[in-house]
C-alpha cells in the first residue's frame, strides 16, 4: 500500500544558498537536470513580514520541488542625491534566515560591482510617463533605476513568477508594464500589503520612527481606510474623507493623497468607477513613508 504524502509537503524544511556572484548563483538556483519552475523575490534587504509574505507566495505557486530565490541588493541607481543609500539598513544574516524559514533555495545577494561591472550603466530602462508622476515626480529617475535593476534580475534569475508588493503599487504597476511593452517571459504577480495590527503598512524604513513619528504615522493608513469605508460614494467622497484624517495628522507632512486608476497610473477623473488605487506619501520626522489601499470605487 502506498504511504500517505505529508499533509503540508510544502513546508518541507530546505537550506538556503548564500551567493554573491552570477557564476555561484546560476548553479545554486538550477542545481537539476529536471525542468521545474521557478520564481523570483527581489529586495533591498532588511527583510521583514510583507518581505515574507512574498517569499511564501513564490513557494506556494512554484510548489514544494519549484525553486524560489530572493535578491537583496540596495541598488543605488535608484536612490536620488541625498536619499538614505548610505544609511540604508543592511542586515544579511537575518534576512538569509528569514528568506530560509519561508521557503528560499538561494539567495542572491551581490555587491554592486557585480551587478554594475562597468560601472552606471549608459543605457537603462525607461519608465516613461508612468514614472514621473507621484513617487516618480518627487524621486526623478528613480523608476527608471528601479526598473533597469529589475531587468537585469530578470535576466539573470529567469523565472517563470516574479513576486511584487501592492505597498509599492506604481513600482508594480512600471514593472507590470515593462514586462508587457517589452515582452519579458515572466509572469509578475502582486502581493497584498501586510500591516502591524494598528494598520501601519511594514517597511523597512519603519525602523527609522521615533516613538513619536511611529505615532504620527498611523495618520496614513487611517486615512485610506477612511477613503475606503466610502468607496460606495465615489471618487470625491474617497478624496475628501482621506483628506480630512490628514488635515488633522499631527506630525506629517503630506507629499501627496491621490485616487489613481491602477492601469496609466493617471488620476482617477471624478465620474471613475471600478478598482483604483488611494495612495499617500507624507514625511513623518524624517522618514519619508509610502502607502496605499485598493478599492473598488462606484
Ligand atoms: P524593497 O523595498 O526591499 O521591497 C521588496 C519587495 O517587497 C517589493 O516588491 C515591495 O513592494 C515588497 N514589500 C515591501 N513592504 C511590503 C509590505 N508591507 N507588504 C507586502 N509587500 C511589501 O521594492 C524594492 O525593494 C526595490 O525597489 C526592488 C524591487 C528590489 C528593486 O531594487
Amino acid at each position: 500500500m502506498a504511504r500517505p504524502k505529508p499533509a503540508t509537503k510544502a513546508a518541507k524544511p530546505r537550506r538556503t544558498a548564500l551567493t554573491h556572484t552570477i557564476a555561484d548563483f546560476e548553479p545554486a538556483f538550477w542545481p537539476d537536470e529536471e525542468p521545474v519552475d521557478n520564481a523570483v523575490v527581489m529586495t533591498m534587504g532588511a527583510l521583514h513580514e510583507g518581505h515574507a509574505a512574498l517569499v511564501r507566495a513564490a513557494r506556494k505557486a512554484v510548489g514544494p520541488d519549484g525553486r524560489v530565490a530572493v535578491t537583496v541588493f540596495v541598488n543605488p541607481l535608484q536612490f536620488g542625491q541625498g536619499e538614505d543609500l548610505d544609511r540604508y539598513p543592511r542586515t544579511l544574516a537575518a534576512d538569509v534566515r528569514l528568506a530560509e524559514e519561508n521557503g528560499a533555495d538561494v539567495v542572491f545577494a551581490p555587491l554592486p560591482e557585480e551587478v554594475y561591472p562597468n560601472g552606471t550603466p549608459q543605457v537603462r530602462i525607461t519608465a516613461g510617463p508612468m514614472g514621473e508622476r507621484y513617487e516618480g515626480a518627487t524621486r526623478p529617475g528613480h523608476f527608471d533605476g528601479v526598473l533597469t535593476v529589475v531587468a537585469k534580475f530578470l535576466h539573470i534569475t529567469d523565472p517563470d513568477y516574479a513576486f511584487f508588493g501592492e505597498k509599492d503599487a506604481q513600482q508594480l504597476a512600471v514593472v507590470q508594464r515593462m514586462v508587457a511593452d517589452l515582452d519579458f517571459d515572466v509572469e509578475v504577480v502582486g502581493v497584498p500589503t501586510v500591516r502591524e495590527p494598528d494598520g501601519l503598512a511594514l517597511s523597512s524604513r519603519n525602523r527609522y520612527l521615533s516613538e513619536q513619528d511611529r505615532t504620527h504615522a498611523l495618520a496614513l493608513s487611517q486615512a485610506l481606510f477612511a477613503g475606503r469605508d466610502v468607496a460606495a460614494q465615489g471618487p470625491k467622497a474617497v478624496r475628501e474623507a482621506a483628506a480630512a484624517v490628514l488635515g488633522g495628522g499631527e506630525g506629517v507632512t503630506l507629499d501627496y493623497l491621490a485616487l489613481i486608476d491602477p492601469d496609466d497610473f493617471e488620476e482617477a477623473a471624478d465620474d471613475f468607477q471600478g478598482e483604483a488605487v488611494l495612495a499617500v506619501a507624507a514625511k513623518v520626522g524624517t522618514t519619508r513613508l509610502i502607502d496605499n489601499v485598493r478599492i473598488i470605487v462606484r
